[in-house]
Order: structure tokens, then C-alpha cells, then sequence
């Protein structure tokens, strides 16, 4: 991982003890922990029961669903309160965007703030039954939660850990609850929305773990802390990695200060700033910021942070058709806008790209498909298109 992120801080500690500290390159070993003896966290403790001041920091901090989608955190989670039945808060590990690796950074290095950050929201929604739906490939993490999770007080509240089993769609929350049931999983059409009925037909609150990671920075570190967030920085730089950097922060400044600068012989010539999802911009535009809205205008989004560095050595076409490919193996295909649009722009972009007839499909498949797949995996096609003309000629 990058060397941005740095040592690793728990927060956690035995009921009557200081916050301890651990290395990230050996997170299970906590030199407090007694056999016998569970953790307390310490922040938990410091802001249990007081609801209305953990909303209220979170909305101070502005902090924003980090999966992707960018959802005002306090505001979904005020959603649980207005609901109705039995809470479940559901933990999404399930980190697949291509080129997103910071949620596995995070839980490797330090799960137990985000374990933290957890019980301070099922605290606040009332839940007293806890998901992680982790991704399968993440081996070790699934290693250092089972030694972990055993040794937390978790006041009450009973974590599960589940595995997932491979599949991209169930990281889209409705497919993830679907094979959190047993089921195959299927995108859910919205609403209802997880808040309303989700886990089981009970109220659920979804976040992702970098969500949960910064809650618990907010409320130890003050509102501050939810102005920085992880970058999965990858591609034609120097320093590939994790790195925690300002929200506002553009890809010039990202690549230059945190990823060590373009690889010898490359020239910088564009960049993915949310994976496969969020379209691709040239690198004239390198000096947008990379927050929350600010990227929409140009056809794209920051998402997941997974910011993908290209060269001049890199035709467009071809990285828009490994993209396209991806998401062609990866649709569900539960409907036909994506089913059969992901397969024809797949076809397409292998054989002869009829730009105008593409171009109409995807627009098709934004409008009509039920979840976010299918809505942007036109995306990088739709902005090479824009872009990078002379690579499809
Ligand atoms: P969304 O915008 O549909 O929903 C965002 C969240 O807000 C959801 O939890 C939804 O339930 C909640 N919500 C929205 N309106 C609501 C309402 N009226 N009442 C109650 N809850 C409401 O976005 P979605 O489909 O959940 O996520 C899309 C994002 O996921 C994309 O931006 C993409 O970047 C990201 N993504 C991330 C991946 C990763 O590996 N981290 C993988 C694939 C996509
Ligand atoms: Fe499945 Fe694609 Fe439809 Fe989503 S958009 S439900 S992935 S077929």
C-alpha cells in the first residue's frame, strides 16, 4: 500500500485504559488485549446514547456515503430512525470497483475502527444484529476478523460475517441484501430502499466500511477528519497505492505529490476518476477537484476514489472495450437494457463501432436499467467518444 496513509492509530483499549496504538503490519496484535478480557472502544463509550451530538457531528463534518454513491451519511441513518420494525446495520466489504482497494487497506490495517465506527451506528438506528458482507478475495481480512471480532464488547449487538462469492453486482446494495438471504444476487428496484425494508424485510442500514472508518474519525478527531478521505491511486505513476487526501483535492495534485509523478517514458493523458463507472476525463482536466458533484458536468463521477492513471501509450479504444468487457461478465442479467446492451456495445467496440447507434444505446441503457451497472458502464465509452475521437478512427 502507499505511504500516504502512514501508521495506523486504534482506538481502542480495555475499559479502564488509554486509546492504544498498533502498526499497520500487524493489526491483530494489541498489546493490551488480555485472553478473557473484551475491548472496549473508547470513543463508542465516550458517545454512547447521544444520538442527537453523533447526528450532529456528522452533519458538521459533511460526511458522505464513501462506496461511491456520495449519500448524506446522518441523513440515511435518520431514515432508520423514522422506520418502523427490527434494525439491521449491514457492513458492505464487498469492495469490486476496478481499481478500488482502499476499503481493504482500511479493515487490514486497522479493522477495528471501522468496527468501531459500526457500533456507534447501530447505537444511534438501535440494531442489534450486525452484517459484514465481505468481499471473498480479501483472505486476510476474513482472517483478522475472525480473531478479532470475538475479543470486541460489542454492547450487546451480534456481528456476522458472511462471504461473499465473487460477483461485482453484489457490492449494488439490493443484490448484496438478496444474497445476504441465500439468494441469487438480484438488484432490488428502489424504492422501497434498504431503510424501509431490507435485511429480511427489516429496516437496514447499509454503509460502506470507509463510511464507518470516518465516522469514528469524526467523532475522535473532530468534524475536520471528514474532509479527508482514501484514494486508490493506480496506473502509470510512480507510487501506486493508498493514499488519505483531501476530498477537494485534483488529479494533478494526486498524482504529482502522492503518486510519485508519471512512470518514465509516459506522458500523462488521461485519468478514471471512479473506476470503471466514472467515465474517463482527458488530462486537461486534471485540475478539477475530485469531490462530491463537481465532476458531473464533464460526464463523470469520483465514486469509490479509484483514480486510474492512462499515457499516451494507451489507446482509449481499447481500454474503453476491456472496460465494456468487464461489465458485459459482470450485468446480472435481470434486464434486457444491460443484458443485451453490455453484450452489443461489447460486440461493437471488438468489430465496427457504428458511433451514432452506440451512442443511442447507451443512452437507452442509462434511462431504463434498474441499477447502477447498467446505468454506467456506458460511461467510458460515452466520454472517450467525447475525448479522445482519433483514438476510434
Ligand atoms: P444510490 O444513489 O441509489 O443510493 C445511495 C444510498 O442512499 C443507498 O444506500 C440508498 O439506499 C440510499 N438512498 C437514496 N435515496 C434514498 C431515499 N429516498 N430513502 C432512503 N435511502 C435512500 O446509489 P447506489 O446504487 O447505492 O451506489 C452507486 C455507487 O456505487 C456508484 O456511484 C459507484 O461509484 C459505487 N460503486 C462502488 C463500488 C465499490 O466497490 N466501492 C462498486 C460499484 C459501484
Ligand atoms: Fe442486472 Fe444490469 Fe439490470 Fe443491474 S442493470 S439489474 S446488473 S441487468
Amino acid at each position: 500500500f502507499g505511504k500516504g496513509v502512514g501508521q495506523a492509530v486504534a482506538c481502542v483499549g480495555r475499559c479502564d485504559e488509554a486509546p492504544v496504538s498498533f502498526s499497520k503490519d500487524d493489526p491483530v496484535k494489541l498489546p493490551s488485549y488480555i485472553p478473557h478480557e473484551k475491548y472496549c472502544y473508547a470513543t463508542l463509550m465516550q458517545y454512547q446514547g447521544k444520538r442527537d451530538e453523533i447526528l450532529a457531528e456528522l452533519d458538521k463534518a459533511n460526511l458522505r456515503g464513501l462506496g461511491g454513491a456520495g449519500f448524506k451519511v446522518a441523513d440515511k441513518w435518520r431514515f432508520l430512525l423514522q422506520a418502523n420494525g427490527e434494525k439491521v446495520l449491514v457492513i458492505n466489504a464487498d469492495e469490486g470497483e476496478p481499481g478500488t482497494f482502499k476499503d481493504r487497506y482500511c479493515l487490514e490495517s486497522n479493522p477495528h475502527k471501522v468496527i468501531e465506527g459500526a457500533l456507534i451506528a447501530a447505537d444511534v438506528i438501535e440494531a442489534r444484529d450486525i452484517y459484514i458482507y465481505l468481499r471473498d478475495e480479501y483472505a486476510a481480512v476474513r482472517k483478522i476478523l475472525e480473531i478479532e471480532l470475538p475479543k470486541i464488547d460489542t454492547h450487546g449487538c451480534t456481528i456476522h460475517l458472511r462471504r461473499g462469492a465473487g460477483a461485482y453486482i453484489c457490492g449494488e446494495e439490493t443484490a448484496l441484501l438478496e444474497s445476504l438471504e441465500g439468494k441469487r444476487g438480484l438488484p432490488r428496484i428502489k424504492p422501497p430502499y434498504p431503510a424501509q425494508s431490507g435485511l429480511f424485510g427489516r429496516p437496514t442500514l447499509v454503509n460502506n466500511v470507509e463510511t464507518l472508518w470516518r465516522v469514528q474519525d469524526i467523532l475522535q478527531n473532530g468534524p475536520e477528519a471528514g474532509s479527508r478521505r482514501f484514494y486508490s491511486l493506480s496506473g502509470r505513476i510512480n507510487t501506486p497505492g493508498v493514499y488519505e487526501a483531501p476530498v477537494d483535492i485534483t488529479a494533478d495534485e494526486l498524482i504529482n505529490s502522492y503518486g510519485g509523478g508519471m512512470i518514465k517514458g509516459h506522458r500523462f493523458k488521461a485519468y478514471l476518476p471512479g473506476g470503471a463507472s466514472g467515465g474517463i476525463l482527458p488530462a486537461s482536466k486534471a485540475d478539477l477537484p475530485l469531490s462530491f458533484g463537481s465532476l458531473e458536468d464533464h460526464g463523470c463521477f469520483i465514486g469509490s476514489a479509484a483514480v486510474i492513471v492512462l499515457s499516451d501509450q494507451d489507446n482509449m479504444k481499447n481500454v474503453v472495450q476491456n472496460l465494456m468487457a468487464f461489465f458485459d461478465h459482470e450485468s446480472c442479467g435481470q434486464c434486457t437494457p444491460c443484458r443485451v446492451g453490455c453484450e452489443k456495445l461489447s460486440h461493437m467496440l471488438q468489430t465496427t463501432l457504428d458511433q451514432e447507434l452506440a451512442t443511442e444505446l447507451c443512452e437507452v441503457m442509462q434511462d431504463s436499467s434498474i441499477c447502477g451497472l447498467g446505468q454506467a458502464a456506458p460511461n467510458p465509452l460515452l466520454c472517450a467518444l467525447n475525448h479522445f475521437a482519433e483514438d476510434f478512427t
